[in-house]
């Protein structure tokens, strides 16, 4: 049986991916540097500790690919911090779109044809219209989301060379945990606001809240929580949608619900009973006000459907985890690498 890679296995949707791709008896291999990503969330499957934008991953990648003539490759290493992005941009260069343009070649020298990208609805910029289609103009507002739509540009050029087909899904906000209890976010650092605002439940820290003062009926941003799982699923769906002959696509991926900044706060106090306690901070920089997703086309084309339908049931993953791991996964020993020889 041909398997399948996933690039930034170990971070938090590439783990989830990772799990679901393990309990359909698929063979999977991971890459990851381990910078962001952690070993404990991977489960025991072979690592292979390396970073797409080093000088020898050429020769890394074409070892793998001889061993492994694999079917797919899911995509998700990538550095996903959009504030850091803007303060510095080369890094997310080198490695969004240097990293990838080395996976891409190596998959084109060893003839593997289809790609599941990590992508954002940040490739989209500002909406102008809400909620967001697939063909909303793809104008993006910072780095993270040009070197996104860069990769989306690229697997295009790449599908016309090498008959590569892919799949972008562009995520909303990504949230939750796994059911299962022992998969979760956990950031360095942590900058997302749902396990943040676990965190202040259980510390009884402040949380402070960017921007009061939006266009919006309680004053905060408003975003598309879509659950950690749904998005797993999402890439299972890709996987098999390409295998039965797919064209390249683009899909969005949300549950076409908006929430508020503090509706979080207010389902992580019914899901806990520990209140957030917050306080007005200044608008943090690139944030849109309202991001809301359609996500229709995947439900027609690939039967899509979240499972974990309204802000609680996400809230509740989040919440769980959070009771389970409070210091995420720091535990964890970080072993040697055990890469390629
Ligand atoms: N927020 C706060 N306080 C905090 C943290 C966040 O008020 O301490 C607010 C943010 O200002 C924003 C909302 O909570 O209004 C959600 O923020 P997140 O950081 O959780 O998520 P973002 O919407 O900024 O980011 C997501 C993805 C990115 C993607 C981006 C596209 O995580 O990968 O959407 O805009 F690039």
């Amino acid at each position: 049986m041909s398997g399948v890679l996933i690039t930034g296995g170990a971070g938090y949707v590439g783990s989830h991916v990772l799990r679901e791709l393990l309990s359909r008896g698929e063979r999977v291999v991971v890459i990851d540097d381990l910078s962001e990503g952690h070993r404990a969330a991977l489960g025991g499957v072979e690592l292979i500790e390396a970073d797409l934008k080093n000088p020898d991953i050429d020769y890394t990648l074409d070892l793998l690919f001889e061993r492994e003539p694999f079917e797919a490759v899911f995509h998700f290493a990538a550095n996903a911090y959009v504030g850091e992005s803007v303060t510095d941009p080369g890094k997310y260069y080198w490695n969004n779109v240097g990293g990838s343009v080395k996976l891409l070649s190596a998959m084109a020298r060893h003839d593997i044809k289809f790609l599941i990208f990590s992508s954002s609805c940040a490739t989209y910029g500002v909406p102008v219209e809400t909620p967001m289609s697939e063909e909303h103009p793809q104008s993006p507002v910072n780095p993270y989301g040009r070197t996104k739509l860069a990769i989306e540009w690229a697997l295009a050029d790449f599908e016309v060379a090498h008959e590569m087909r892919h799949v972008n899904l562009r995520y909303f906000n990504a949230a939750g945990a796994h059911s299962d209890g022992d998969l979760g976010e956990d950031h360095r650092p942590e900058t997302h606001i749902i396990p943040l605002a676990c965190e202040a439940a259980q510390s009884g820290s402040t949380l402070p809240v960017f921007g009061l003062d939006y266009d919006t009926p309680d004053g905060s941003c408003i975003r598309d929580y879509i659950h950690v799982q749904d998005l797993a699923d999402a890439h299972i769906k890709a996987l098999n949608y390409l295998r039965n002959g797919g064209v390249s696509s683009s899909y969005n991926l949300g549950t076409g619900t908006g929430y508020s900044v503090l509706e979080v706060l207010e389902s992580v106090y019914r899901v806990s009973g520990c209140k957030v306690s917050y306080e007005k901070a200044p608008r943090r920089m690139g944030d849109p006000t309202l991001l809301v997703a359609s996500s229709e086309k995947i439900r027609l084309d690939l039967s899509w459907d979240p499972r974990f339908k309204t802000l609680d049931d996400i809230v509740e993953t989040a919440w769980h985890f959070k009771e389970l791991f409070p210091d995420g996964y720091r535990g964890e020993e970080r072993e040697s690498s055990d890469g390629l020889e």
